[in-house]
């Protein structure tokens, strides 16, 4: 019997798989289901974990809860693929299934060295043994374990290299999501942590051999920047330390920060061995609907990063949770940095999924009345003071005196609206799927993602006084899952 609070073994799983395929078969019938996006076969699905390339397949695992579409308790679950067209889903690949992670294998990463993929991820235990624990100063247990492998597939044993005796002191128990970067030489390993005066910080720690760890210092935001850090992600991008990470609980300022936890990008400068400084913070999503991206350098030499296309503690329920499925990975996107920004691409992979190239002025766009669901739209636009895009009467995207909203009202289960104010508007490329929504601005340094359940077709029309937009709109096909 699975149950909350007690280890799941695979034998467990596999016999509670062989007793649900009934539900798994409904739940794929759902019209909801994403035709280009990873999601849980059944259950709930968030952050991507241990993201990496080796010996040309990609690795993608993820925060999974088959057994509960509300997420309880946490197994990897683990996809492959060469080409991000064709996924191959494999067994999970850590379950809670020992002393260091009863109460789940929580999230985690992946850093290559040679032919071994080593895994670093936090074993999450709660204590019952008292009933007055707050469970932020105490009752907790964040170990962070570490285990190698040579295929991605197959790991040697979990060994524990921290438990709560090896965190400094003047932190909560809320310690969690290690990352790896590698500098001079030395191993650093970042996690997110909430500090004893409710301040998100990051931690540092350093290790010659990825065994044996110590604490280098915490790194905050010169203001206080809500009151937990999750999982951040240090790395190095064309010169430039960015660190991206989830602040809970910042205050909404006008337009930004509107949801009720924050995903943003950083700009470090300095040394990870003598210092390091925060000097300007910018939210890496707008929409709705992301968090806990995590990043990876493939063996082409490309950021890649990839986010869970959901969010903790929102206020609205998504309604594919009483079909027995929540949430999805968002598309991968390749970062890259430019004039103090960072921006977001779709990678180019995508590009397979095209299945023909239809091009529009917003003229042609009204008369045509496209009404494709899956499909990506790029727009040109020249000198563009004002727009409306449709994508049907329950979905309006507008552009006005610098001011660019995503209103889906209509069909965004109590959600409204999201914006973000640009100096003009140069191009957006917007990616649909059946239920979800990526808009890329300005080639990606702004970034909306959403998930929308729209319930009358679809027909894009776009207003703008400019009538020389360029629009190319391109059907794309399903990805395939084996
Ligand atoms: C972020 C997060 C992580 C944690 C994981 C548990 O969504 O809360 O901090 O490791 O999810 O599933």
């Amino acid at each position: 019997m699975i149950k909350k609070y007690h280890p799941v073994y695979k034998e467990e799983y596999e016999q509670w798989i062989a007793a649900h395929q009934q539900e798994i078969e409904e739940v794929s019938k759902d019209p909801r289901r994403l035709h280009y996006h990873l999601m849980p076969k059944i259950g709930w699905l968030n952050d991507p974990n241990g993201l990496c390339q080796l010996k040309g397949t990609y690795h993608i695992y993820y925060q999974y809860d088959p057994f509960d579409v509300r997420g309880e308790l946490k197994l990897w679950q683990h996809v492959t693929t060469k080409d991000f067209i064709h996924y191959e889903e494999q067994e999970p690949f850590l379950f809670p299934d020992s002393e260091l992670d009863t109460h789940g294998a929580y999230s985690g990463s992946a850093f290559i060295q040679g032919d071994t993929i080593h895994y670093f991820y936090t074993g999450n235990i709660k204590l019952f043994d008292r009933d007055d624990y707050d469970y932020i100063h105490n009752g907790r247990v964040a170990n962070t374990i570490h285990l190698t492998s040579k295929d991605g597939v197959h790991f040697d044993e979990k060994q524990l290299v921290m438990g709560m005796q090896d965190y400094p002191k003047g932190f909560t128990q809320h310690i969690r999501d290690p990352k790896i970067i590698e500098e001079d030489g030395i191993f650093y390993m970042v996690q997110g942590a909430r500090d004893m005066k409710d301040h998100g910080a990051i931690l540092l720690f350093a290790s010659q051999d990825l065994n044996h760890w110590q604490y280098v210092r915490s790194l905050q935001s010169d203001e206080p920047f809500g009151y937990m850090w999750e999982c951040p992600d240090l790395f190095e991008l064309e010169g430039q330390k960015i660190l991206i990470t989830c602040p809970q609980g910042v205050d909404t300022q006008g337009v930004d920060y509107a949801n009720v936890h924050s995903t943003v990008w950083m700009q470090v400068d300095g040394t990870i061995k003598d210092s390091l400084r925060i000097s300007q913070i910018h939210q890496l999503d707008r929409g709705f609907d992301f968090y806990a991206p995590q990043s990876f350098q493939d063996e082409q030499g490309r950021r890649i990063l990839i986010g869970w296309m959901g969010i903790p503690d929102a206020d609205y329920t998504n309604p594919t949770t009483e079909d027995g499925w929540q949430h999805a990975l968002t598309i991968p996107r390749e970062l890259h940095w430019k004039d103090g920004k960072l921006f977001q691409q779709p990678l180019s992979e995508l590009k397979v999924l095209r299945k023909e190239t239809l091009h529009f002025n917003a003229k042609s766009l009204c008369e045509r009345q496209y009404d494709g669901e899956c499909y990506e739209l790029e727009a040109l636009f020249q000198e563009c003071e004002q727009m409306t895009l449709s994508l049907n009467e329950e979905i309006q995207i507008t552009y006005q005196d610098h001011l660019f909203t995503l209103d889906i009202t209509k069909c965004g289960y109590k959600r409204t609206t999201r914006s973000v104010y640009l100096d003009s508007l140069n191009n957006m490329r917007i990616f649909s799927d059946t239920s979800s929504l990526e808009i890329f601005l300005n080639d990606g340094s702004e970034v909306f993602t959403t998930r929308i359940y729209p319930t009358r077709p679809r027909c894009v029309t776009l207003n703008t006084k400019e009538g020389d937009t360029k629009i190319t709109l391109y059907p794309l096909t399903a990805h395939q899952v084996k």
